[in-house]
């Protein structure tokens, strides 16, 4: 770097400001998908392709979309033949590039859904187990056998492969993600969805399903500009069924492990945020504290590691695992998109649940007022029916029910945006 300066010092200057533009730019993920999308009249990529244009002006800098192969399920988390991209019922592998071509027209990236940790067979072995893979390529890329399964996964495996490094996924095999083989032709499978499809980044499925190390090896071997890990942890709760209100073991788990594999670009989704947060809507405000006065999920501790969001197409949509109260979505994003951590939007929220505008209005405040990944937060209140704060001394937001905000807001603030018991100042131009 340092040689280069000195012989090329006017490129380099020219590269700095392109960095620090990037960075100072707000990254806003958007889940272009929800656990029903595969039944998508006329196919969910071409439906995403007539939404653009609502997505740039939100805000989105990238797009998480489905997974794209061949799969035993219609969502994709069953993924068979993993360079088949024509029998996805999202629609075929030009819709694909074409609505990837499209959305990079609008500076925006697609982020591909990575689910490695399983993978369904093509056919039976002579026992009569599901255990013969099919890549769906001519050559033999990911044509894999018995041995390519973990010999703890008795469902499926001959007993010839490694241990499972991390939890089983009873549904589907579990890979053997320590077979060099499978290391490289997995590598190279995600390659090929940069260099051939177009995508720029990895929503990582079930990274609890193998080691941080075996991350690492993936992270390493096709360095996504872009990467968020689905550690998905359950929260400590009390006797009443609601989470404790120290939440460190938790939101620490997550941090470990993107430490454990490699950190750098590779970020993971907030779950802290998230239960602490649907619990704080409900009269429990007082939880958006820590003890050292930050806030209490992933963003407290390493914001630049945190995608924050409020559900998910397993958390919510029609699955509703564990859903955000959903009277109280706009209090969730009003927090998210002013917060640090970089937010994302949900596809039901955004299109279905008529929140669009009050969506793109919120992010249009954090837009205009640079907030980022590692903005400051100062917690001016945290009562059960109150929550406000500053953030970077630029913009306060407030949710909750209670009207009266004393002398909270300076009078050198000027109301940006506010939907039901919720509203966001920015400082007066
Ligand atoms: C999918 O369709 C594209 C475009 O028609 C083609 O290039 C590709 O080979 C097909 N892939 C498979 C696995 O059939």
């Amino acid at each position: 770097m340092a040689r280069i300066a000195l012989n090329h010092g006017a490129i380099l200057v020219a590269s700095f400001l392109v960095t620090s533009v990037a960075a100072a730019a707000s990254s806003l993920l958007f889940q272009g998908f929800s656990w029903e999308s595969w039944n998508k009249q006329g196919g969910l990529y071409k439906s995403l392709i007539d939404s653009i244009d609502e997505l740039a002006a939100a805000g989105v800098t990238h797009v998480w979309l489905p997974p794209p192969s061949q799969s035993a399920a219609p969502q994709g988390y069953m993924p068979g033949r993993l360079y088949d991209l024509n029998a996805s019922m999202y629609g075929n592998e030009d819709k694909l590039k074409l609505l990837i071509k499209s959305f990079n027209n609008k500076g925006i990236k697609a982020v591909a859904d990575i689910v490695i940790n399983h993978r369904t067979a093509e056919k039976q072995d002579g026992r009569g187990i599901w255990c013969i893979f099919e890549g769906g390529t001519a050559d033999d890329r990911l044509d894999w056998g018995p041995s390519f399964i973990c010999k703890d996964d008795t469902e499926y495996s001959d007993g010839n492969g490694n241990l499972d490094t991390g939890g089983p996924f009873p549904p589907a095999p579990d890979i053997d993600h320590l077979n060099p083989r499978v290391q490289k032709e997995l590598s190279e499978w995600m390659n090929w969805l940069k260099t051939d499809i177009g995508f720029d980044g990895w929503r990582l499925d079930y990274v609890r399903g193998y080691s941080p190390s075996i991350t690492k090896v993936y992270m390493t071997n096709t360095s996504p500009s872009f990467a968020v890990g689905e550690y998905w942890n359950a929260v400590a709760t009390g006797q009443d069924g609601k989470p404790e209100y120290n939440q460190d073991q938790h939101r620490n788990e997550i941090l470990n492990w993107v430490q454990e594999s490699g950190g750098g670009s590779l970020t993971a989704f907030d779950f802290t945020t998230k239960f602490i947060l649907q619990a704080a809507v409900e009269g429990e405000l007082w939880r958006l504290i820590d003890p050292n006065g930050k806030p209490p999920g992933l963003i407290g501790i390493a914001p630049e590691s945190a995608i924050t969001f409020v559900d998910n197409h397993d958390t919510g949509s029609t699955q509703k695992i564990s859903p955000f109260p959903s009277d109280k979505v706009m209090q969730g994003y009003a927090y998210i998109l002013t917060h640090p951590g970089i937010p994302s939007m949900f596809y039901d929220h955004f299109f279905d649940w008529g929140l669009k505008d009050e969506l793109t209005k919120l992010s249009g405040v954090r837009g205009r007022n640079g907030i980022t990944a590692t903005s400051r937060v100062r917690i001016l209140a945290y009562e059960a029916e109150l929550y406000v704060a500053s953030v970077d001394e630029r913009i306060i937001v407030k949710i909750g029910p209670k009207m009266d905000l004393g002398n909270l807001i300076p009078m050198n603030f000027q109301l940006a945006t506010s939907g039901e018991k919720y509203a966001v100042w920015e400082k007066k131009p």
